[in-house]
């Protein structure tokens, strides 16, 4: 069953987005070429996430240890933190969860270590953020839920990349993971008409080479089969009457 939230319900999702967008801005102005490890970004992830009052949704969350997932280069999501030191041009996906009040917030950002990483790389990064963009444009009453992946596999698609099938986007509310599965590929005018009230985590991972993926044998990070590089966007969206509301953004005097 699809939970539909009231006004009220998605201002409480808001708040727990917004210490996302903090955490997340926070820990990629906070990394060090050359010196950060995926394991002090899980460090800064629980200090930041206490510090704004909340908890971490991933945690502890079938058995997930740690309260971030960074996934660098050829991985593409759920990439357990390590010692491993970020080096110029590596491009990580920070992806975190954070609960207040009962209600969750999930949102992932790619970004190049230092600022800057390879042409190709820099384009894959711009075109999976516009990706999201494209099936958050979607999430609209009216429209269906499969239009969402539609709109997002169509750009990937046609900028010659490619979009995971085994992973997808979800409802999400007092639950991190609730119904709908949300797809990043697809027909269009497909699966539930959209309302107001849902609320769905909608986040595309783009290859630049074939969509297929493994998991390694610590049964969490995700890779290209191919080795080839990865990225990966997310926002909470609530669907609104007059279209899609992003509770995972920063406050505008912020932004
Ligand atoms: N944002 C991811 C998701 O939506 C992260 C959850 S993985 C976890 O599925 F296990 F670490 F929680
Ligand atoms: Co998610």
């Amino acid at each position: 069953m699809i939970t539909k939230k009231t006004p009220a319900e998605i201002e409480k999702m808001r708040i727990a987005g917004a210490v996302v967008a903090r955490c997340l801005k926070d820990i990629s102005e906070q990394i060090v070429p050359g010196k950060t490890t995926t394991l002090d970004i899980d460090h800064m992830s629980e200090d930041l996430i206490r510090k704004y009052g909340a908890i971490s949704s991933f945690k502890d969350y079938r058995g997930y240890p740690n309260t971030v997932c960074v996934a660098v280069n050829e991985e593409v999501v759920h990439g357990i933190p390590n010692g491993r030191i970020l080096l110029p041009g590596d491009i990580i996906g920070i992806d975190l969860g954070a609960i207040v009040d009962g209600w969750h917030g999930d949102s992932a950002i790619t970004v190049a270590v230092g600022g800057k990483a390879s042409d190709e790389a820099m384009r894959l990064l711009r075109v999976t953020k516009e990706a999201l963009f494209k099936g958050i444009e979607q999430a609209r009453p009216g429209k269906r839920l499969s239009d969402i992946g539609h709109a997002i596999q169509s750009y990937v698609e046609r900028h010659g990349y490619s979009v995971v099938r085994d992973l997808v986007g979800h409802g999400i509310g007092r639950s991190m993971h609730e119904e709908p599965h949300v797809p990043n590929y697809g027909a269009p005018g497909r699966g539930v008409r959209l309302e107001e009230g849902m609320t769905l985590a909608i986040e595309p991972m783009v290859n630049i080479g074939t969509y297929e993926v493994e998991t390694l044998g610590d049964s969490w990070t995700v890779v290209t089969k191919d080795g080839s590089l990865s990225a990966h966007f997310e926002h909470t969206v609530a669907i609104r009457r007059d279209g899609p509301d992003i509770l995972t953004a920063l406050p505008t005097e912020e932004a």
